[in-house]
């Protein structure tokens, strides 16, 4: 063998290497966790507008029905039940029903980063 067809030899395994480690291609599993992480990326950015200035960042409100970094939920820890008070609101409180002002793919997404800003352990 020459050198040069040595180093064709090696450059070739390090494709196959390189392809191997590329292998396979994402599989379904991992497609659904991107559309959540998609979906609370984007609620984040709905949360910051139209949230934040009473939740505060990262849902670290003073007064316990408003925070979300602890893991009580007055109205429910469900995705749905969440959904339910940003659409509709909490009577008679400061949380407005936002139906009329969010798109319901928005709801769905703040919901979901509401939601995944609850830390168990912490109250
Ligand atoms: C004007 C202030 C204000 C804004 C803006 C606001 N909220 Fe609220 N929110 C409140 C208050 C006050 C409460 C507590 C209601 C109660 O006493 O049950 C609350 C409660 C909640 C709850 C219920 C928490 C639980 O423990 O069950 C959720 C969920 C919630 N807000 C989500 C949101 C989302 C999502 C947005 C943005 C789309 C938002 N809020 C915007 C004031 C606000």
């Amino acid at each position: 063998m020459t050198k040069f067809s040595l180093i064709l030899t090696g450059f070739a395994l390090l494709c196959l290497v390189l392809l191997a480690a590329a292998w396979p291609p994402e599989s379904k599993a991992q497609g659904a966790d991107e559309a959540k992480a998609d979906l609370i990326k984007r609620g984040g950015q709905v949360y910051k507008t139209r949230c934040q200035l009473c939740h505060l960042a990262e849902g670290k409100a003073p007064t316990k029905n408003m925070r979300f970094s602890d893991d009580e939920w007055r109205h429910g820890n469900k995705p749905e039940d969440v959904e339910k008070v940003v659409a509709a609101g909490v009577k008679g409180t400061a949380m407005m029903g936002f139906k009329n002002r969010l798109k319901p793919e928005d709801i769905k997404a703040v919901s979901a980063y509401v939601l995944g800003l609850s830390q168990p352990q912490a109250k």
